[in-house]
């Protein structure tokens, strides 16, 4: 199996900050209709950064993989960082391109990211 790949499996295996997350001040549950896979991202938003994330769900192994290898990616970034980020990211994170058919799998966990940050920044400005 290609190191990349194994590295996914690994994640999906055994996800990094998977939970909720107590001290979160945004979040945000997303999903993919096709499939039914979904993603409820926790962000600790402090003076611009963030502090801490986690995430909840079920999915398919590139999304729970990649959302496990966002939130280690994500913190400690600025909210502008994240919210710059695109698919481009999330392709040099996983360490391969997953293709067309599995882009919203790989990507799942960004969008309810960046989302999250929305909803947070309408509750700040
Ligand atoms: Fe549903 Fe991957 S199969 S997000």
């Amino acid at each position: 199996m290609d190191i990349y790949a194994e590295e996914i499996i690994s994640h999906y295996e055994h996800p990094h900050n998977r939970g909720k997350l107590a001290t979160a001040n945004a979040e945000f549950h997303d999903y993919n209709p096709v499939c039914g896979d979904d993603i409820t991202m926790f962000l600790d938003v402090k003076d611009g950064i963030i502090k801490d994330a986690k995430f909840d769900g079920a999915g398919c192994a590139i999304s729970i993989g990649a959302a496990s290898m966002l939130t280690d990616l994500i913190k400690g970034k600025s909210v502008k960082d994240v919210e710059k980020m695109g698919v481009h990211t999330v392709v040099d994170m996983l360490g391969i391109d997953p293709g067309p058919a599995r882009l919203k799998c790989a990507t799942l966990s960004l969008k309810a990211a960046q989302k999250a940050l929305v909803s947070y920044s309408r509750t700040v400005t």
